[in-house]
């Protein structure tokens, strides 16, 4: 707009000086802005009838749309919607599937807050959960009902590092046409990639290892873009029955990629847990690293479970890594690249012991967060797993003396020097002598 005279100050004050110049910068732009201009009533109307181009940042912006390519193109999916945070992706990725009347088939080893989702919201919407063991393929076949619409587990669990086989799973589910919905947040792209082994969908709170750095929350859910309507169609009608107005279903419009097509026009935006393109740009920016972060992080994690295995004031250390753990094999054979850096440990002297090192840590910062650059622990008894009963803690590997570590980045001289200070003075006793 031209200096004049003529013009308000509060007209100026909002239409003055606008980029719309075009330069081509190398990092991706932040496109921090609600919604974007259309040329004309055609262009409008056509944005509107077909969803091309640019709207609304709810349903499609720049920035973000950059972050979903990337992170498609990592897991080998066909495509990716990012949102606010990981709980949203999980929510948006099981609406998408389920609905009231509805039943899904969960890992009993989730994160606190799915398990939450689960048990009290989704449980309001009519939408009923069968928790089963892991490992338990039997139980995964015998749990699922005609209601069945998907199966949900984590690739590497909290707290015990169970190794989920998801070859094994999604062939259990797709026997039936359920798909198997996977949380990779622990593994990240780099480790693992769900569907190559068979998952259908995949989800991360990108919050943890995708941004790296702990400032930003966000989710992103992955679909493989395999949707087989004749296999699947009756168990999801609102994927291959004509839409309200009698157009044109998802899988009319969309083929195999119906299911992701519904999660990114409908049950996203519609719901409505949308990015910042400020925070899409911080978890692009962190994917950036995100080899370099995972491969140092699964070192420093694996040596640091392998001192702590060692020390006479440790009971136990549930990492995959390490040949003690049951997992061990089923680890080898899908964390081919490392085996990630987040797992407990449990101290033999009980409730004290642990309150005393994550006390007593100076590097290590003591909060409820993961897969940052620096390292982190926590008591999950106290804090994450407060919600469970005692025997599905001990289930889960969380007795009073148990830590969560989160390994970062750091030099592992470093790491190992800060837990040895905070170790001194935690008694060593045996299992039977410490009142639970
Ligand atoms: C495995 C897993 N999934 C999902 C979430 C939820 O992610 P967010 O905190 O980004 O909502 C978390 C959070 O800790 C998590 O650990």
């Amino acid at each position: 707009m031209a200096a004049n005279a003529d013009i308000g100050f509060s007209t100026r004050q909002v239409h003055a000086g606008s980029a719309t110049a075009h330069a081509s910068p190398r990092a991706t732009p932040i496109y921090l802005t609600a919604g974007f201009t259309f040329d004309t009533l055609d262009a409008s109307a056509e944005h509107f009838g077909t969803g091309t181009g640019f709207g609304y940042t709810r349903t499609g912006n720049p920035t973000i749309q950059a972050v979903e390519e990337r992170l498609a193109c990592l897991e080998g999916g066909d495509q990716a919607v990012l949102v606010s945070s990981g709980q949203a992706a999980v929510t948006v990725a099981l609406l998408a599937l389920a609905g009231a009347g509805d039943h899904v088939v969960v890992s009993e080893h989730i994160y606190e807050g799915t398990r939450g989702l689960l048990l009290d919201n989704l449980a309001r919407l009519g939408i009923e959960t069968t928790f089963v063991p892991t490992g338990d393929l039997a139980a995964w076949r015998d749990a699922i009902t005609p209601r069945t619409r998907a199966l949900f587990a984590e690739t590497l669990s909290n707290a015990r590092n169970d190794v989920l086989d998801i070859a094994a799973v999604s062939a259990i589910g797709r026997e039936r046409g359920i798909p198997l919905v996977v949380d990779s947040t622990f593994t990240t792209p780099y480790l693992l990639r769900p569907l190559e082994h068979g998952a259908a969908v995949v989800v991360h709170s990108a919050s943890k290892f995708l941004a790296g750095q702990g400032a930003v929350l966000g989710g992103v859910i992955v679909d493989d873009g395999r949707f087989d309507a004749a296999a699947s169609g009756h168990l999801f009608p609102h994927l291959v029955q004509t839409d309200r107005l009698g157009g044109a279903s998802f899988a009319e419009r969309h083929g195999a990629r119906a299911r992701g097509a519904y999660i990114r026009e409908s049950a996203a935006p519609r719901f409505g847990p949308s990015p910042s393109p400020l925070n899409a740009f911080l978890i692009g920016q962190g994917i950036e690293t995100l080899s370099l972060r995972v491969e140092r992080q699964s070192q420093n994690a694996l040596a640091v479970a392998r001192w702590l295995e060692q020390r006479p004031e440790v009971e136990r250390v549930d990492h995959v890594g390490l040949e003690s753990h049951p997992d061990f094999d089923l680890g080898r054979r899908y964390l081919t690249r490392g085996t990630g850096s987040v797992f407990t440990v449990t101290l033999r002297g009980g409730l004290e012991a642990a309150r005393h090192v994550v006390q007593s840590v100076e590097l290590i910062t003591h909060m409820t967060h993961l897969g940052d650059v620096r390292s982190l622990v926590l008591h999950p008894q106290s804090t994450s797993h407060s919600a469970r009963t005692v025997e599905e803690r001990r289930r889960a590997g969380v007795s009073p003396g148990t830590i969560r570590l989160s390994i970062g980045i750091e030099d592992i001289d470093d790491l190992l020097a800060d837990l040895e200070q905070a170790l001194v003075g935690v008694p060593v006793v045996e299992r039977e002598t410490v009142v639970l």
